[in-house]
């Protein structure tokens, strides 16, 4: 039996870690051959030694830095000579000078402990970093390209710090506009908004804030990396092919709007 991706060419960004490392394992069973991009090249040579089958290779680079997308682009036509699925999934959750450490100290609202540049640093990784890989990557695709942004329920609803729930609800806001403009071409954009997933970036969270979240969900339970890869597989499959502009939140009930 083939694939899902069979022959298609997928590049995955932040795929060297949790989601995007389950999304590059699953993408490629499915038949794809895997573009794995990394701030951490040696990370994304370790998800490349992981994957089955021929063709993937590792990419550094940051997503926010324009010249590193250029160069990885361009090493991607190289290689491939066209993409046929992008997936922006690169990300932090906390940056330095964001004021979280002091709020949980007690010492005011992050709002007014957080730096300028960490606002801002935060904006241009998430939805900075979708911008120009969109860009670039539908230079590569023709009919039937397929994009995928990361999102998140802090995006959705304002869960998790004001300068991440910025940067995701940016990226629900991109989607939808990129789709009006990318329809035309037959390309289709989507994101994933998940709730709270059990990776290396929830890990380094104090298991005491994220318990409550846990609490709250429906299911009583984190969702797993691979689950959020089963629903990135069905939105850069031709499955979902009448689709696009839309999200979707693996969140285990925690939010139904
Ligand atoms: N884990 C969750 O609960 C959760 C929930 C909602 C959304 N998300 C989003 O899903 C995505 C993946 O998260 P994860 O949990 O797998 O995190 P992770 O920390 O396990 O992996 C993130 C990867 O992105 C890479 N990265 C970070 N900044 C980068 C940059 N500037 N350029 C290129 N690569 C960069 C890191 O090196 C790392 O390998 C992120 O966008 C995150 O915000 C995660």
């Amino acid at each position: 039996m083939s694939g899902r991706l069979e022959g298609k060419i997928a590049c995955i960004t932040g795929a060297g870690s949790g989601l995007g490392q389950a999304m590059a394992l699953r993408f490629a069973e499915e038949g794809a051959t895997v573009a794995a991009q990394d701030l951490s090249r040696e990370a994304a040579d370790e998800t490349v030694r992981l994957l089955d089958g021929a063709g993937h290779h590792a990419f550094g680079g940051d997503v926010s830095n324009e010249e590193d997308m250029g160069t990885v682009f361009g090493q991607i036509y190289a290689a491939y000579g066209h993409l046929d699925i992008q997936v922006n999934n690169a990300g932090v959750a906390r940056l330095p000078g964001d004021g979280f450490d002091e709020m949980m100290a007690g010492e005011g609202p992050q709002i007014s402990l957080m730096s300028h540049a960490a606002f801002t640093k935060m904006l241009a990784v998430h939805i900075g970093g979708a911008f120009l890989c969109t860009r670039e990557a539908v230079k590569l695709m023709g009919e039937g390209g397929s994009v995928v942004n990361l999102s998140s329920i802090a995006g959705l609803a304002g869960w998790g710090s004001i300068h991440y729930a910025a940067a995701k609800g940016a990226v629900l806001a991109f989607t939808r506009a990129a789709a009006r403009e990318l329809g035309a071409m037959g390309i289709r954009i989507n994101a994933i908004a998940p709730g709270v997933i059990d990776t290396p970036m929830t890990a380094r969270v104090d298991e005491a804030l994220l318990a409550p979240m846990v609490g709250m969900t429906p299911l009583r339970r984190k969702g797993t990396a691979e689950e959020i890869a089963a629903t990135a597989l069905h939105l850069a499959s031709d499955e979902s092919s009448f689709t696009t502009g839309q999200w979707i939140s693996p969140n285990g009930g925690l939010i139904t709007i």
